[in-house]
């Protein structure tokens, strides 16, 4: 029987700058989940990739002295040696610049104009070019500053190709009434019914005076307009090698969609103009739009010109690429804004991971090591009184992260390492030792390895090096990891244990500081 499929997509990627944390933190996210659906047996496809067209981008490259192409194919290579780095696992690449995504752009282009949903006018209107977006007067500061990047917009006047969004206007509603889970959290979407109630408007895909673009057919004097052009970036990467390049064949097995996983700035696009596009071209509509809040640094906008940022190399070279995914996914509630601090940041991977995890396991790892040869069989599964606590926090972590809810699904694993650090310390096995107390000792342990099992398991969507180290250090051959989501549970995978030596998962980060000096 073929596995179900589940396809996730991470914004593409503006090239005009080499990647920031803010599209690390989306792709990391996206990265989980499709770890997670891994695990959970599912025939995943995760996209991420570059958005590569536009005046903006064609600008940066002639700053450089670069031609369009070769800047592309340099910062296009950044992104994918920071995915490499933070141990992202993407299935598909998507570039915008690829021979095969003009062919699927232009025969997506062509599809909309046969239906009549495109039509030549003038333009004249703002743009603001850092957004690729029009923008309407009402919406600016002082009448002409962006309030998203603070920069004048342009004054524009062209004869364009419009998209008549506004024909979508009554099927945009109806679907969102059939569909109420469509745009998560439920607080975006209230902000999308306020912009389609406001009255969709048609908007120009097309533009004169760029030409870094894909050529629109039917006026090679102009190029498509780089958001029509991108949004189609998670179709044409889905063709397998050797396939006839067409749309049909692009959307042959992953589309629809299971979720596209964006920042709150680009939802209009994600949640408005995408599902119209694909209502005209007569295709189904993504499952789930997910739009994720922002990050600031120590309570502040981040921003190049105002020098607060948040470089995730020198971050993920400080303290490690675990350490980086961890504090995202677990300080900040998907979908709410989010603020970096370095302070906060240590202290959460000193207390959550050297600490309550990272104590736990080596504790339990050098009792069993020093007291019975690394060997451990099950006397008393339930000493600790902690198996229905561990069901429990199985049922809830899968419900968490099925809802995209990624921190409230760490926060309850978290809770068992809590509780479990706790019913080892009230237990105390190194007294049941001394005392004699073998049985009640060896049993202790059993559990608390066991749960340290479980939690390997959990973990591994989150922070994938530091799960496989735990799982090895308690005997396990880490292969058997990505299949092992039905050996949840006390008991449920063998009686016995053989372990190896514990060595600390995480030095705690002051540490690491006094090695250094
Ligand atoms: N190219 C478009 C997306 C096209 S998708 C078909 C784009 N690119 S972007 O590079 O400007 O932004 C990509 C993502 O990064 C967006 O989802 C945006 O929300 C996210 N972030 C940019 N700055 C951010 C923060 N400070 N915090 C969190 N995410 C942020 O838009």
């Amino acid at each position: 029987m073929s596995k179900e499929t589940f396809y996730i997509t991470s914004p593409l990627y503006y090239v005009n700058d080499v990647p920031h944390i803010g599209s690390a933190y989306t792709t990391i996210a996206c990265d989980a989940v499709a770890r997670y659906k891994r695990l959970r047996g599912f025939d995943v496809c995760f996209l991420t990739g570059t958005d590569e067209h536009g005046q903006k981008i064609f600008k940066a490259a002639n700053d450089k002295g670069m031609t369009p192409q070769a800047h592309c194919d340099f910062i296009a290579s950044k992104f994918q040696e920071l995915w490499k780095l933070l141990d992202i696992k993407y299935d598909k690449f998507s570039r915008t610049t690829s021979k095969n995504h003009e062919v699927i752009v232009q025969e997506f282009f062509n599809r909309v104009y046969k239906n009549g949903d495109i039509y030549e006018a003038n333009y004249e209107g703002l743009y603001c070019e850092p957004c690729e977006d029009f923008k309407a007067a009402k919406d600016l500061l002082e009448g002409n500053i962006c309030p998203v990047h603070k920069t004048k917009v342009q004054e524009y006047k062209e004869k364009n190709y419009f998209f008549a969004l506004s024909k979508f206007q009554d099927r945009l509603s109806d679907y969102f009434d059939k569909n109420p889970d469509f745009i998560q959290p439920s607080y975006r979407k209230n902000e999308v019914l306020g912009w389609v109630k406001e009255g969709l408007k048609d908007f120009p895909i097309s533009r004169q005076s760029v030409k870094w673009g894909i050529p629109l057919p039917v006026d090679t004097s102009q190029t498509i307009y780089v958001w029509f052009d991108a949004l189609i970036g998670y179709l044409s990467p889905l063709l397998n090698d050797g396939d006839l390049v067409n749309l049909e064949n692009a959307m042959k097995k992953y589309w629809p969609s299971s979720v596209h996983v964006i920042g709150k700035d680009i939802l209009r696009f994600h949640a408005v103009y995408w599902p119209c596009m694909l209502m005209s071209a007569g295709y189904p509509l993504p499952e789930k739009v997910f739009g994720h809040g922002f990050l600031t640094k120590d309570g502040e906008k981040m921003g190049k010109s105002t020098g607060n940022i948040i470089d995730p190399y020198e971050l993920i070279n400080e303290f490690g690429t675990d350490a980086v995914r961890f504090y995202f996914l677990k300080e900040v509630a998907f979908g709410k804004d989010g603020d970096f601090s370095r302070e906060t940041f240590i202290n959460r991977i000193n207390s959550d991971l050297a600490n309550n995890l990272g104590n736990l396991l080596n504790r339990s790892l050098n009792l069993v090591n020093k007291n019975f040869n690394g060997e451990i069989e099950n006397t008393n599964s339930d000493l600790l009184s902690l198996k229905i606590k561990v069901e429990e926090t199985i049922k809830s972590y899968e419900k968490h992260i099925e809802n995209l809810d990624l921190k409230d699904a760490l926060d309850v694993v978290w809770q068992l390492v809590d509780a479990t650090n706790k019913a080892f310390n009230d237990n105390a096995p190194w007294k049941m030792i001394k005392e004699g107390k073998v049985n009640e000792a060896k049993a202790c342990l059993y559990e608390t390895l066991e749960i340290l099992r479980n939690i390997s398991i959990l973990v591994n969507p989150f922070i994938p090096s530091t799960s496989v180290k735990m799982y090895e250090q308690l005997g396990f051959d880490s292969f058997s990891l990505t299949s092992e989501w039905d050996c949840l549970g006390i008991g449920k995978k063998s009686q016995f244990f053989k372990v190896l030596e514990g060595k600390p998962i995480f030095p705690r980060v002051e540490d690491k500081m006094q090695k250094a000096v």
